[in-house]
Formats: C-alpha cells, structure tokens, sequence
C-alpha cells in the first residue's frame, strides 16, 4: 500500500499539530453553545476521531454518508444521502467535519439542506482544503491545511474505497489511478 504513495503531503506529526490547534480554537469559538458536530462518512472518521478530542466542551456528535465521488478520482456534481442524520438539527449550531473540500459541491449541498431544516447556525471543519479545485464559490470557516490540485489519500480519505488506513495523507502514483 505504502508503495503507491508518491510523497507525504500531510505528515502524522503535521496532523497530531491541527488537531490540537482547530480543537483549541473551536473549544473558545463554540464555548458559549452546545453544537452537533456532524461527520459527514466515510471520509471524516479518523479526523473526527483524532478532532474531537482536542475540544474541551459539551457537544454532541452525529453521522451522515454522502457520496460524490462513486469510485473515481474526479467529482460527479451528483451528491447523494447514503445515509441520514437520526437527530433533529432545528434550531441548533450545526459545525459539518470533512476530511477535504474540493469542488465544494458536497459542501454547499449540505449546508443548503442543513439551513432548510431549520439549524440554527452552520459552518464547517475540514482538514484539507483544494482551493483551485472549486467548482462553487465557498470558504470554510476552519481549515486544517490548503494543498494543491493533486490526487490524495490516507487518513480516511480513498481511492476505490482503498487507502483510508494511512496514518499521513499522501499523493498517489498517477499509475495507480492511470491502470
Ligand atoms: C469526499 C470527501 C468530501 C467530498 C469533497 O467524499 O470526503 O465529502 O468528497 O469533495 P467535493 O468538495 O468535490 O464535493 P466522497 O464522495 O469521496 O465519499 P467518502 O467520504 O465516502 O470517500
């Protein structure tokens, strides 16, 4: 698995460093609310694992599976629910945890949906942020780190559903995808 990995982009270290720095901030941002952090699967998990345990409030913690990608390595625009949230968001300060925001498709989709329901207040935590890849203007509110327009995996992000294990996140060989 390791072999395919051209270059680490995001070191363990480097992300042990914005976990503690975003759950610190977001520990003072949020220190006055009781938020739902909803993950948004399968890409979130390691971030939200390792995420939440750097805030220090009372929050709760929800799961919703979207998918945009269907297998490949660019966005379809098609963002389908594969699962919902199973708790009401009216009224409350909903914070959306994403491994990366590309296109932003998935994003904007969400917090459309997520406003429609009534939350209260909606923003965002992503570990990675693909700025050049936009196909929709947005900026989210916190961000672990900006890269550029390379294919990447590892710490839960995939490629056909592979990959998500690695404890970095990596740029794959181009003849792992080019096969
Ligand atoms: C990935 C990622 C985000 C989305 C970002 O999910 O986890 O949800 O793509 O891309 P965008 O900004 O271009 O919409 P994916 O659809 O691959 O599902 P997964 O989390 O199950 O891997």
């Amino acid at each position: 698995m390791r072999n395919d990995i051209a270059k680490i982009l995001v070191s363990e270290t480097e992300i042990a460093e914005i976990c503690d720095r975003l759950g610190k901030q977001l520990t003072i941002d949020y220190q006055d609310k009781e938020p739902i952090l909803v993950g948004l699967l399968k890409g979130c998990m390691p971030f939200m694992s390792d995420l939440t345990r750097h805030i220090d409030l009372m929050f709760e913690v929800a799961y919703m599976s979207v998918s945009s990608y269907h297998g490949g390595i660019a966005s379809s625009g098609d963002v389908k629910i594969k699962m919902d949230l199973d708790i009401s968001i009216k009224g409350r300060d909903v914070l959306i945890v994403e491994d990366i925001v590309d296109t932003a498709n998935t994003i904007v989709t969400i917090i459309e949906l997520f406003k429609h329901r009534g939350a209260k207040s909606v923003k965002m935590v992503t570990l990675l942020d693909k700025p050049e890849g936009r196909q929709r203007p947005y900026q989210p509110e916190y961000v672990g780190k900006v890269i550029p327009k390379e294919f990447v995996v590892g710490y839960g992000l995939d490629y056909n559903e592979f990959y998500r294990n690695l404890p970095y996140v990596g740029v794959l060989k181009p003849e792992v995808y080019n096969k």
